[in-house]
């Protein structure tokens, strides 16, 4: 049986080209194959979650039931380390009871001690840094849309959030081109554009940076957006509403684009803030299949961690 060279779901930037590849594979054969199959028959996934979730816990706890296992709950508050167990104390003991490690968290470093730490495959399930397997169902969504990923480009439109982290690292893994229209302050972080930038070399991809949103979606076979104020900026509210404005997805914007670009949101929206009723719901918006391949591709990610 196939499986996963790493241990762990990390980052798309420890991930390889083939990697990738087999995730996006195993999601279309967990879509189109058996829904209830016993491959983690008996397992158990521990989900630990320091942010709220809907798509993210709903995907893993119902995707490991249906490859024959069981999802635990969490909430930080639920385990010790909300009264100062450790990172390290917790990954010990947790990997000695169950098969696998689902984490949501603030630090991009917890899910790293969870890794380091743990015998059994850790999940990132979201950090403030990025979001691996949003984007891993993302890019399973377009090429089930569009039959390649080599040579389509994508234009992501407003906050350098986790979300783009993980499209500009998944994207030039896939010989993608990115493009991300944000203003200034709302860019996303240098590391992951230069240290992208060196892997576009080998796969052909470019990422290009501007501000003026119509520039980015011109050329784009996807648009893609994200909330302007991401789980844990609550404080910002109303600064980032105001920086973010000219960065809507409406259908002005979308009048510039080719009339085939596929609209894209992680979910949740914030609509009449990033997005507007009219996208979101309109004829190229493909948000809630991407929102239901969530679950196919969390079952092939555990399938080829854990199994
Ligand atoms: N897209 C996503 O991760 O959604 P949740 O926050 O609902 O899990
Ligand atoms: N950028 C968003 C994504 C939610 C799935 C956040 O971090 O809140």
């Amino acid at each position: 049986m196939k499986k996963l060279k790493a241990k762990d779901l990390i980052s798309l930037n420890l991930l390889t080209i083939d990697e990738i590849n087999l995730i996006i594979e195993e999601s279309d054969k967990m879509k189109n194959g058996p829904r209830n199959t016993n491959f983690l028959q008996g397992k158990t996934l521990a989900m630990i979650f320091e942010k709220s979730s809907t798509r993210t816990r709903v995907s893993f706890e119902t995707g490991i039931y249906q490859l024959g296992g069981m999802g635990m709950f969490f909430s930080s508050k639920d385990l010790q380390i909300g009264r100062g167990e450790t990172i390290h104390d917790t990954a010990k003991v947790l990997s000695r009871y169950v098969d696998g490690i689902m984490a949501r968290t603030f630090a991009y470093q917890t899910v790293l001690d969870l890794a380091k730490y743990s015998s059994v495959p850790v999940i990132n399930g979201l950090t403030d840094y990025d979001h691996p397997c949003q984007i891993l169902a993302d890019l399973f969504t377009i090429y089930e849309k569009r039959g390649v990923l080599k040579g389509l480009t994508l234009a992501y439109i407003g906050d350098g959030n986790n979300v783009l982290h993980s499209l500009i690292q998944g994207c030039v893994k896939v010989g993608m081109n990115i493009t991300y229209a944000s203003p200034s302050g709302y860019t996303p972080l240098e590391s992951v554009v230069t240290e992208s930038l060196e892997v576009a070399k080998q796969t052909g991809s470019k990422i290009f940076a501007t501000q003026d949103p119509v520039e980015a979606v011109k050329n784009a076979d996807v648009i893609y957006t994200d909330v302007w104020i991401s789980m844990g900026q609550e404080d910002d509210k109303a600064k980032r509403l105001a920086d973010l404005k000219a960065y809507q997805l409406n259908s002005e914007l979308l009048s510039h684009a080719s009339k085939e670009v596929l609209v894209m949101h992680c979910l949740p929206a914030h609509r009449g803030e990033e997005i507007t009723d009219e996208v979101i719901d309109g004829p190229n918006s493909i948000v809630f299949d991407e929102a239901e391949n969530r679950l196919h591709t969390q079952k092939a990610i555990m399938k080829l961690l854990m199994s």
